[in-house]
C-alpha cells in the first residue's frame, strides 16, 4: 500500500501544521520539536507518550517500503531521461554524459530519522565525476547533510566527501577513504538524524558524528525539513586530484545505481500539512547514541580511513578552529 493511500497519522498532537516551517508549540507529544531530554529517566516517558497513538500505521507502512520504493518515493528532476527507475521501482540509475548529468529528489520531506540508501558508485575511469547523495532544506539559511562521492582513474581509491551545514553555514568537510570498492557492488550510505546527533553510517558502521552542541552556540538542525536529493555530475575542475586529473567522455555514459531505500525510521510528510510516517516499533532511534562498540568501529574508520578533517585544518583557520572542534 502506499503513503498517500493511508490515513495520515498526525505526530503533532492532532494538530495540523499549517505553516511551512515548524514553529508550532512544542507539546510532549509533538516530535518532531522534542528537545532533547536532560535524562534517560525522560527520554522513555516520551517515547511511550509517543508509540500508542502511531501503533495502527505501522503494519501497512513496512509493506509499503518493501515494495517499489523508487516510484512511489522519488521524482527524477532533472537530466533529461538520463534517470531511470527500473525493475518495477526496486532499481534507479543516474547517468552522465558530456551534455547532462541527471538527478533526483524525495517527495517526502524529513524532520529527523534513519535514512539508508545503498548506492554503487561509476565504475573504472569514473576521474571528474561527482555523485551526490544529501538531505537538505530550502531557504538561505537551510540545513544540509552530504555525502560526495569523488570519482577517480581506474584502480584509484574515491573520495567520500561528507559535510554539514547549519542555518546555511557549511565549511565542515571530512573526508574519507572506504575500505571496499564502492564500485563493485552496492553499498549502504545512512544517515541517522535525531535530536542529539547526525551520524553518518557505511555499511552499518559509524563514520562521522555532528552532535548537536547549541548549549555552546552552535546551530543545530531540528526545525527545518530536508529532502533527500542525489545527482550525478562532472566537475573535473576540482573533483579528482583537485582538478588534475579530467573526465574522459570516451568512458561516457557514466552511471550510479542506487536500490533498497529506507526510511522506516522517520518522521516525514509529504505536504506541508500531512506528517505520514514515524515508525513506532523502534523509535529508539530518536533517542540513540553510539555505544562504545560503534564508538570503536568509528576510531578505526578514522584513524584508517579519514583524509582530511576540517578540525585538524589549523592553517585554514588561523583565528581558530570551528567551535564544535573543540568539544568532545
Ligand atoms: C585519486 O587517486 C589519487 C592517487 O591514489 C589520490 O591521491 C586521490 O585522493 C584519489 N581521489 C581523488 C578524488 O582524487
Amino acid at each position: 500500500m502506499l503513503a498517500s493511500q493511508q490515513p495520515a497519522v498526525h505526530i503533532l498532537n492532532n494538530t495540523r501544521v499549517t505553516s511551512g516551517e515548524l514553529n508550532y508549540k512544542c507539546t510532549k507529544t509533538s516530535l518532531p520539536c522534542i528537545k532533547p531530554p536532560p535524562t534517560h529517566k525522560v527520554r522513555s516517558t516520551l517515547i511511550l507518550s509517543i508509540l500508542l497513538p502511531l501503533t495502527v500505521s505501522t503494519t501497512t507502512f513496512f509493506s509499503q517500503v518493501l515494495a517499489g520504493t523508487f516510484d512511489t518515493e522519488f521524482d527524477i528532476t532533472w537530466g533529461d531521461g538520463r534517470g531511470k527507475v527500473l525493475n518495477n521501482g526496486e532499481l534507479l540509475t543516474l547517468s552522465l554524459d558530456r551534455a547532462s548529468g541527471s538527478g533526483f529528489q524525495s517527495k517526502k520531506e524529513y524532520l529527523f530519522g534513519k535514512i539508508d540508501m545503498q548506492l554503487k558508485l561509476v565504475p573504472g575511469n569514473s576521474a571528474g565525476t561527482v555523485t551526490a547523495y544529501y538531505l537538505k532544506s530550502k531557504g538561505d539559511t537551510w540545513d544540509e547533510i552530504d555525502f560526495e562521492f569523488l570519482g577517480n582513474l581506474t584502480g584509484d581509491p574515491y573520495v567520500m566527501h561528507t559535510n554539514v551545514y547549519t542555518q546555511g553555514k557549511g565549511d565542515r568537510e571530512q573526508q574519507f577513504n572506504l575500505w571496499f570498492d564502492p564500485t563493485a557492488d552496492f553499498h549502504t550510505y545512512s544517515v541517522l538524524w535525531n535530536p542529539h546527533h547526525i551520524v553518518f553510517l557505511v555499511d552499518g558502521i559509524p563514520i562521522r558524528v555532528f552532535k548537536n552542541d547549541e548549549a555552546h552556540g552552535v546551530a543545530y538542525p531540528k526545525s527545518q525539513t530536508m529532502k533527500i536529493y542525489s545527482s550525478l555530475w562532472e566537475a573535473d575542475d576540482w573533483a579528482t586530484q583537485g582538478g588534475r586529473v579530467k573526465t574522459d567522455w570516451s568512458n561516457a555514459p557514466f552511471s550510479a545505481s542506487y536500490r533498497s531505500f529506507s526510511d522506516v525510521d522517520c518522521c516525514s510528510r509529504t505536504s506541508i500539512w500531512n506528517w505520514v510516517t514515524c515508525n513506532a516499533n523502534s523509535n529508539s532511534w530518536m533517542w540513540t547514541t553510539l555505544n562504545s562498540n560503534q564508538m570503536g568501529q568509528m576510531k578505526w574508520v578514522q584513524d584508517e580511513y579519514m583524509i582530511y578533517n576540517y578540525c585538524t585544518d589549523y592553517k585554514r583557520f588561523p583565528q581558530g578552529l570551528p567551535t564544535e572542534c573543540n568539544l568532545v
